[in-house]
């Protein structure tokens, strides 16, 4: 253990936390982080970081160190979601029905913490540092559009890491794994058409919310007969919207849901399988359906990470806290859009613990009471910078 670098982000701590609340207190949602971004370029600007921006729409891409390569990215994501926020906090949001209920303010403050410390060092970096600031994490694939944008090009960049807060670990612990770390995901959008009518004459329609039931209770067996007890995955319908009347049949039905697979393989597996399911239990009952992905959203790869990017992280993390803080977590069906960068280079998706039973930070992400031990935002950018001074010293 080294704290030098641990104390240079404690010392700038107030500054981080700063930045956190102030994007706590103005969440904007995927592809529309317009202030969120403006407050990452300003901040770069005050620390004479050059930086691209409009990458992804709202995306920034900021370059510190030589130019050339090695080549090591970092990389946060900055959208919020839209839950109405109830946490018990001095700095709640003040927009209403929008929340940073899954600490991507914190995921961004951290990484502009780690810009802070890099700057400082930067003379002593042997190659290139990328800082990613992603929208739209929370749908919208804004991972995949910062690369078809160039965000890992110019140096190329060889390694990519990132941070997620972690609700399961107390404060200050570091998580990860090699291989799979979180799901495959993708959404269902199932419509079925039938033919409405007054609900007194069932036998002169096809009703659709009979159909619709049958098909929800037959896609229960999909990950019960289908898919391999040795491959963990999840079919959620999690939404059902039907007519509007209590005494007419209507004529179209409509669910919404997720599947999850920690392979990228098992997601197509699912997906074509609740197709067949639907369209063939429709036909029975003289209806039509339809399985799309609701908005067009591509489905998210599985988060694989790299066993060189896990074994750098343990030791980058060995710097800043006790080894008994280093822990290896089990994979998650939660889905990250980190995937897509690190379908491209090797690269590995980090838990950082911010769990503190005595403030009431137990909540899991995605809650509207979700809360974040403040105390681990400068171990965050300690441990980004870690992971770049590692990365550029092997
Ligand atoms: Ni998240």
């Amino acid at each position: 253990m080294n704290s030098v670098l641990l104390n240079s982000a404690r010392a700038i701590s107030g500054w981080i936390v700063d930045i956190r609340r102030t994007l706590h207190q103005h969440p904007e949602v995927k592809y529309e982080e317009v202030e969120t971004s403006r407050l990452v370029q300003k901040t770069l600007t005050e620390l004479g970081i050059s930086f691209r921006h409009s990458v992804a729409r709202t995306g920034v891409v900021a370059t510190l160190g030589t130019g050339s390569g090695p080549c090591v990215a970092l990389r946060a994501d900055m959208d919020a979601l839209p839950i109405h926020e109830e946490a018990d906090v001095e700095f709640p949001s003040r927009i209403p029905g929008k929340m940073h209920a899954c600490g991507h303010d914190c995921h961004t403050a951290m990484l502009l913490g780690a810009a802070r410390l890099l700057k400082e060092r930067e003379s002593e970096l042997r190659g290139t540092v990328r800082l990613i600031f992603q929208p739209a994490e929370e749908g919208g694939a804004g991972g995949a559009r910062m690369i078809e944008e160039g965000a890992l090009q110019n140096p190329g960049v060889d390694r990519v890491f990132g941070i997620h807060v972690w609700p399961e670990l107390p404060t200050g612990f570091i998580g990860g794994r090699t291989g799979t770390l979180m799901a495959a995901v993708g959404s269902l959008r199932i419509s079925v058409r039938g033919k409405g009518g007054h609900a007194a004459f069932p036998h002169m329609t096809h009703d659709p919310v009979v159909a619709m039931s049958q098909i929800i209770c037959g896609l229960q067996t999909v990950v019960a007969r289908e898919m391999s007890p040795f491959d963990p995955s999840v079919v959620s319908i999690t939404t059902l919207c039907a007519g509007n009347a209590f005494n007419v049949i209507p004529q179209d039905v409509v669910a919404t849901g997720t599947i999850r697979s920690l392979t990228t393989e098992g997601l197509l597996r699912l997906r074509a399988a609740i197709e067949r399911i639907a369209v063939s239990i429709a036909s029975a009952h003289r209806c039509t359906a339809t399985v799309e992905r609701i908005d067009d959203d591509p489905d998210y790869p599985a988060t694989v990470n790299d066993a060189n990017s896990w074994a750098m992280v343990q030791k980058a993390a060995a710097d800043l806290v006790p080894l008994s803080q280093i822990v290896e977590v089990p994979p998650v069906l939660g889905g990250e859009d980190f995937a897509y960068y690190a379908e491209k280079v090797p690269g590995c998706f980090v838990g950082l613990g911010i769990r503190n039973e005595a403030i009431g930070a137990v909540e899991f992400v995605h809650h509207p009471r979700f809360k974040v031990d403040e105390a681990a935002l400068p171990v965050g950018a300690a441990l980004h910078t870690s992971f770049a001074l590692h990365a550029l010293k092997s």
